[in-house]
């Protein structure tokens, strides 16, 4: 089937299904094409939270599905590959974080939303790249825990006065990106602005002219009037970033800046997801309720 039929089918099942297709701004572009919306981990929490659809089918990883499912637990929430799943967000487990917060006693957790629904159910408040400092800021505390991303955790501290007791997780598509590889590009490239992605190791971050999410990267480039960059995060951010601005220049630093799960999620997958009905996000009751709680303290923020 070529990419018009399946798009085609894609849409008539949308309809057919009172459907919404959401996708992460890392998703293959074609998976971003046909999305009703695309964006970084908050403006897609806060869709989830507004569609009227009945059905929501997340293209992205699985803590975002289940983020989606959380935010609105009377639509169906498909993943159309349910081992999509992110390996920094797998770095804690409920247990793990009980253990962390026993070390800490009465200090509260802020949870990166790269977490399962289970961590997001123990944690105070939930945070993303683009609202991190924010939430920090606005607890009531002069030192919090942090969790499960130590390099967004220490931009977070470098950019507050509070205490930030950083969990050992990272990101290993981020942490691919190497500082040599951001000063080559540089020395290649000497006009560029460096656009970095928090989650990227501190001496990446302190290479970078800006720090920002995904669509906050996106909207600065949009909106600059420099001609080149040099983007350090996941390259499915390109597609969006050329689609906006076809006449700037954009520059990889490293040839390993994928996330194998991100592109798990073709097109026959969300064809087949909206066919079957697959994958379904299920979680109980009491853990969608706890966890809510945190993620709507951040929406509220
Ligand atoms: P954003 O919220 O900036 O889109 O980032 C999500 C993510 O998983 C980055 O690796
Ligand atoms: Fe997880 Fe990193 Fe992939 Fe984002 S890019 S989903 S943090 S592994």
């Amino acid at each position: 089937m070529s990419i018009s039929e399946i798009t085609e089918k894609i849409q008539a099942l949308k309809a057919e299904r009172n459907a919404v297709i959401l996708a992460h701004n890392y998703q293959l572009g074609e998976v971003q094409d046909i999305a009703d919306f695309a964006g970084d981990s908050l403006e897609l929490s806060r869709k989830a939270a507004e569609t009227d659809a009945a059905v929501i089918v997340f293209c992205g990883v699985h803590f975002m599905a289940e983020t989606a499912k959380i935010l609105s637990p009377e639509k169906t929430v498909l993943i159309p590959d349910p081992h999509a799943g992110c390996p920094m967000a797998d770095m804690i487990n409920a247990e793990q974080l009980r253990e962390f917060k026993s070390q800490h006693p009465g200090l509260p957790v802020v949870a990166y939303v790269n977490t399962s629904a289970e961590v997001k159910a123990e944690s105070d408040i939930c945070c993303t790249s683009a609202n991190a400092v924010r939430i920090v800021e606005s607890l009531d505390a002069d030192t919090i825990l942090f969790v499960p991303d130590k390099s967004l955790g220490s931009y977070v501290a470098s950019k507050t006065n509070k205490k930030v007791i950083t969990y050992c997780g990272f990101c290993p598509t981020h942490h691919r990106i190497l500082s040599q590889d951001v000063v080559r590009a540089k020395r290649a490239h000497p006009e560029a602005i460096v656009i970095a992605h928090p989650e990227c190791t501190p001496d990446v971050v302190a290479l970078a002219d800006v720090v920002e999410s995904t669509s906050g990267m996106i909207r600065f480039v949009k909106s600059s009037d420099a001609r080149e960059f040099i983007v350090c995060t996941e390259r499915g951010i390109l597609h969006r970033l050329k689609l906006d601005s076809p006449d700037k220049q954009f520059y990889n630093p490293s040839p390993l800046n994928i996330c194998p799960n991100m592109k798990k999620i073709t097109l026959e997958k969300v064809l087949w997801s909206l066919q079957d009905m697959q994958y379904e996000i299920t979680l109980p009751q009491d853990m969608i309720e706890k966890a809510r709680a945190a993620i709507e303290g951040m929406i509220a923020v």
